[in-house]
Parts: C-alpha cells; sequence; structure tokens
C-alpha cells in the first residue's frame, strides 16, 4: 500500500486550484441513468470513487468515456437493474442508483452500501420514502429490492432528519413519477442544488432549489445535457484550514465562498485572516498563535461533518481549549486516536471532544481510518515537527484530487512512496 510522507514545519503559500467536487459528481453521474440521451459532465474529478460508480454504471449498461475532466454517460438502455455487493460496499454514494433504477426501469436490487465507517448509516429514510411513492420493498440477502409495477406517484415525504442520500435519491425517483412529489425538510446542500440544477436541464420540473422544501413535478422522460460539477467545497476546506495551520498565505482558485461560508467564519474567529473574492477565498495567518474555538457540525448552512476532523487537526496548537460537538455521525472521532500520536490533547465526551492546544505537534507514524480523518493526518502532518508517514492512504484517494501536487506547489515537502 501506498504511503504518503511529509516533514512539516513549513508554510503554505501560494495558489490552489479546486477541483469538481466528489460529493457532487457521485450523484450526478447516477442521474444520467435516468435518460436514454448522453448527459456530459465537465469538471469531474479524477478519484476512486468516480472510477468506482464508472464501473458499477457500466454494469448497469451505461458506456462511461473520460476525456480530460469531462466525463460522458449514455444509457440507451439499462441491461441490468442488479447493483452488485462487490462495488456497493466500497462507498456510499453507489446506493443511490436505487432511485434513478426504480423510475426508469420500475425495479432494482441494490447492494445495502459501504462507505467510511463513520456511525451505523442505515436506509431506512430511502426505503420509507419509496414505499411511500408506490415502491414495494423487500430486504433479501443483504440486497434492496425495489418493484414499482405501475410506476412511481408523486406524494408528500417529510423526513424526520435532513439527509443528502435520501434527498438525492427521492428527487431524482420523483422526476419520472407520476403527478407531483414534496420533498419537506430536503437537504439544502450545494451538492444537491447542483444534481437539482442538472436535473432542469434534463427537463426535469422543480421548484423551491436550495431551500428544505422541494416540489418536483414528474415528467414523461428526461433529455440529455452538458453540466459543469460545482468546485468542492470540502477540498476548499481544507486547504484554508491547512494554510491556517501552517500560518501560510493561499489563495483557493474557483470556489464560492458562500458553500464554506461556516467554515470561514470560524476560522475568522479563530484568528486567521479570510479575504473573499468572486471565484477564490484568500486565507492567511501571520504569526500570531490561533485561538481555541468551539464549533458543531450542522447540516447546510452550518459547519459540515466533513470538515470536523480537519477543524479539530488546527485546533491541536490552539491557545486553549476548544470543544468540538458533532451532531450528524454518532461515530466520527477515529482521527482522536491518531492525533493523539502527533502529541495532541483531546479528550472524548459522547458526541463532544474537547481539544487542549499544545505549543507544537511532533511527527508520527499514523494510519488513515476514513476519508477526512485522512485529510486531518495532513493538517497535523503539515505543522508537526519532523517526517510523518502516513499509511492506508487509498482512503485520500477517494476524495482529493492531486493532494501531493497541490500542496507541494505551495511549498509542502509532501511525496508518496509507491507501494512495491
Ligand atoms: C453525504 O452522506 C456525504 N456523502 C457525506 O460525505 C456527508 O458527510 C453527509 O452527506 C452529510 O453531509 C456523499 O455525498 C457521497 P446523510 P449521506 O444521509 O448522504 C442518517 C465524505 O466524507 N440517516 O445526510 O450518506 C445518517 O446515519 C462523506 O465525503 C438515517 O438515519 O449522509 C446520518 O446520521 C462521508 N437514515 C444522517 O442521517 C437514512 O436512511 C445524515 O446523513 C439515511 C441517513
Amino acid at each position: 500500500m501506498d504511503t504518503i510522507h511529509i516533514r512539516g514545519g513549513r508554510r503554505l503559500s501560494g495558489s490552489i486550484p479546486i477541483s469538481g467536487a466528489k460529493n457532487a459528481a457521485l450523484p450526478l453521474m447516477t442521474a444520467a441513468l435516468l435518460t436514454a440521451e448522453p448527459v456530459k459532465f465537465t469538471n469531474v474529478p479524477a478519484l476512486t470513487d468516480v472510477r468506482s460508480l464508472a464501473k458499477l454504471l457500466g454494469v448497469l449498461g451505461s458506456s462511461v468515456e473520460r476525456n480530460g475532466d469531462s466525463v460522458t454517460i449514455s444509457t440507451p438502455e439499462i441491461t441490468s437493474t442488479t447493483a452488485p455487493y462487490e462495488i456497493v460496499s466500497q462507498f456510499r454514494a453507489s446506493f443511490w442508483v436505487l432511485g434513478p433504477l426504480v423510475a426508469r426501469c420500475r425495479e432494482a436490487k441494490v447492494s445495502l452500501p459501504g462507505g467510511c465507517a463513520i456511525g451505523a448509516r442505515p436506509v431506512d429514510l430511502y426505503i420509507k420514502g419509496l414505499q411511500k411513492m408506490g415502491a414495494e420493498i423487500d430486504l433479501v440477502e443483504g440486497y434492496v429490492l425495489a418493484k414499482a409495477p405501475d410506476g412511481l406517484k408523486g406524494t408528500v415525504i417529510r423526513s424526520p432528519i435532513v439527509s443528502v442520500g435520501v434527498t438525492h435519491t427521492l428527487m431524482m425517483a420523483a422526476t419520472l413519477a407520476d403527478g407531483e412529489t414534496i420533498l419537506e425538510n430536503a437537504a439544502r446542500e450545494p451538492e444537491v442544488s447542483d444534481l437539482a440544477h442538472c436535473l432542469v436541464s434534463m427537463g426535469a420540473k422543480i421548484e423551491g432549489i436550495g431551500t428544505s422544501t422541494l416540489r418536483i413535478e414528474g415528467v414523461e422522460k428526461l433529455k440529455g445535457t452538458t453540466h459543469r460539477v460545482i468546485a468542492d467545497r470540502i477540498e476548499a476546506g481544507t486547504y484554508a484550514i491547512a494554510a491556517a495551520m501552517t500560518g501560510g498565505e493561499v489563495t483557493l482558485e474557483g470556489v464560492e465562498a458562500e458553500t464554506f461560508d461556516a467554515a470561514l467564519s470560524v476560522l475568522r474567529a479563530a484568528g486567521a485572516g479570510v479575504d473573499v473574492q468572486q471565484g477564490q477565498v484568500r486565507i492567511f495567518r501571520n504569526g500570531e498563535r490561533l485561538q481555541a474555538t468551539n464549533v458543531v457540525t450542522q447540516v447546510f448552512p452550518g459547519f459540515p461533518t466533513d470538515l470536523q476532523a480537519q477543524f479539530m487537526a488546527l485546533m491541536t496548537t490552539a491557545d486553549g481549549e476548544s470543544e468540538i460537538t458533532e451532531t450528524i455521525f454518532e461515530n466520527r472521532f477515529m482521527h482522536v486516536q491518531e492525533l493523539a500520536r502527533f502529541g495532541a490533547d483531546i479528550s472524548l465526551h459522547g458526541d463532544k471532544a474537547l481539544v487542549r492546544g499544545v505549543e507544537k505537534l511532533k511527527a508520527a507514524p499514523v494510519m488513515a481510518s476514513d476519508l477526512r480523518a485522512s485529510a486531518a493526518l495532513i493538517v497535523a502532518a503539515l505543522a508537526a515537527e519532523g517526517e510523518t508517514t502516513i499509511n492506508r492512504v487509498y482512503h485520500l484517494d477517494r476524495g482529493f484530487e492531486r493532494m501531493e501536487e497541490k500542496l507541494g506547489a505551495c511549498g509542502a515537502e509532501i511525496w508518496r512512496a509507491k507501494a512495491s
């Protein structure tokens, strides 16, 4: 397995181009299953999860062609409605083919999902939502079997909690349903809006985009389109945190500040400089130690759970004690024990982590446990004294495009040792 090595202590300085968002690209690619015509996406990041989803779409009958940062998906016919365990167990977004398959083929057999080990991550709300739309659902040998012989029907679905994946899935399913579907308490994450905008350009009728009530009037069929994937706010937030951690100055290019405003506000509160321009954000810290700052993860527009680990890494060297509360996933603190290897002082109390800032971190061999936890280890290693080795970096390759190259261009001493 590859390892990443970082000799810490270099200030980051320069520009980082932000890639297309993984968490937008994945649901968008599943949406291509809704039409027989080709759908072209641009600004698609080259990541393991994107390649794995392309493989799954191939199994279902799509042809998927990559050309630079574009991916074109054509599915004149769906040749199989089974999404196999071998692929779906690798990453959660693959489960989202469920909605488009039932909508277009009136049946689907999709393995229960896998993905990052950050909590129980049930699928009850997907099932209840599709049942409410008229699908019959059985769970057989680890697969969700969904059938809607007469097609899906529009209805009102109020989700008891805000879920990104459930909103993606039910919104896609509703585009081809009979009548109007109203999704209440829908997720408002920018990736949900990106999917909605793409569906509209495919001919879907959706109102309330960006709000917590989505109204979708089903249509007979959808058509092909070309759609640019939005920039990755989590990648941007990670590099903003890395810049603050190393006391450097970094300009994030190609990302809109409003997509990660909550993170920028917290960085400001901690004492980092944030300068927002259209399509770019500059982060800087000159000399001063950061102040400990509390954070509570929340659904959008709150502070994103996908930046919680990286922010915790930042707080390990801040002045004072910070309390970090995770409200989205019940087990998303796997990075705590790895951050302790750098000398961080963190204690866990249920859904809260109490971080007591130390003067300096020291390099250590560490192991990535999930995607965003790996990013937290990178943040810590960039500031730690000595050379850190990060193991299990395949987690990182699922979500960060050309990370060593981007950080290296800003002066980080970072390199990858390829597995022999
Ligand atoms: C998406 O996951 C993202 N994944 C996650 O990013 C992100 O952390 C999460 O949204 C929250 O923003 C992708 O976009 C591929 P949820 P998702 O359903 O949709 C509970 C990353 O690192 N729930 O919004 O799976 C669930 O357990 C990943 O890129 C149910 O109880 O998250 C959680 O507590 C990690 N029943 C809460 O909802 C259900 O049926 C919110 O999760 C579904 C969800």
